[in-house]
């Protein structure tokens, strides 16, 4: 009986380690992680790291937003919001102080029809073509940020660089409580993703791992009851 409960407390530990694992895979912010491939990209070619701002990740969360559906066969998106969304739609939305709304120098959109992870994402839906890598390699950047949103149908990514005074620019009210914005990741914060942002079997499997622990814990019980 002895050797029996040591069997199961060595499976019940096991599933718990293996449980945490997948777990801290996948709780990861997945437009923080493009953020990171991209100043990786930029140092490697000797170009200063951009400044990961919240302002303009959140508002280029709302323009992939506003994209959803807008994804070809071809995995190309052909989406235009007027220009005057940028003001009247997306700040208000995220709380963006007005006046320090700055200048947005560049953006990159891409789409999938499947979710992609953050590093096939960047080379594989982004930075596709010499256009995206201008835009990346770009030395009078000074801030990114980057939304992604996941749908059933697709997966959109977008990336907005801009010019402006880094710290000072599309500063957001009340440290960002205000944010309207149920769905998807954007880049600068430290708040996990909202449901349709990463992939959502992860979170299943998360579920079953769990299970499965309290599952063996239940029979040890059970075994050292009988005991
Ligand atoms: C797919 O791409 C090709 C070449 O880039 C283009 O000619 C064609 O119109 C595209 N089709 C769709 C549905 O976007
Ligand atoms: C999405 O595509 C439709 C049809 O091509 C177009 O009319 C619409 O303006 C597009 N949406 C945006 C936000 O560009
Ligand atoms: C711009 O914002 C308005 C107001 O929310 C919205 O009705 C309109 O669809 C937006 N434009 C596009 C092209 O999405
Ligand atoms: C870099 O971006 C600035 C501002 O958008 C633009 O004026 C300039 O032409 C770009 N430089 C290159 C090499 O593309
Ligand atoms: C930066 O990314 C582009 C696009 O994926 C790639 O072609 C290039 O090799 C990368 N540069 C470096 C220095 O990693
Ligand atoms: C912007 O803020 C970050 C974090 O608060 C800080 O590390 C960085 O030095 C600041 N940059 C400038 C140019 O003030």
């Amino acid at each position: 009986m002895e050797k029996k409960l040591c069997w199961f407390q060595w499976i019940a530990l096991c599933s718990f380690l293996l449980a945490a694992v997948v777990s801290s895979k996948h709780h990861g912010n997945p437009a923080n992680d493009l953020v990171d491939i991209i100043n990786k990209n930029r140092t490697s070619q000797r170009l200063r790291q951009l400044n990961n701002s919240p302002g303009l990740g959140c508002i280029a969360l709302q323009f992939a937003e506003e994209c959803k559906g807008n994804c070809t066969t071809n995995n190309t998106l052909n989406c235009h919001p007027p220009e005057d969304n940028f003001t009247e739609v997306f700040a208000p939305n995220c709380g963006v102080e007005l006046p320090t709304f700055g200048t947005v120098s560049g953006l990159i959109l891409g789409c999938q029809h499947k979710y992609l992870e953050p590093l096939e994402a960047f080379s594989q839906a982004l930075v596709r073509d010499k256009n995206s890598l201008s835009l990346l390699s770009n030395k009078t950047h000074t801030e990114v940020g980057v939304g992604v949103i996941k749908t059933r149908k697709g997966s959109y990514w977008c990336v907005l660089f801009s010019t402006s005074d880094r710290n000072s620019s599309f500063v957001l009210e009340d440290l960002g409580q205000g944010i309207k914005q149920k769905k998807g990741c954007f880049s600068g914060t430290s708040t996990p993703c909202s449901s349709s942002g990463r992939r959502k079997t992860s979170v299943f499997s998360d579920n079953v791992f769990i299970a499965c622990f309290y599952c063996i814990l239940l029979l040890q019980l059970f075994y050292f009851l009988l005991l």
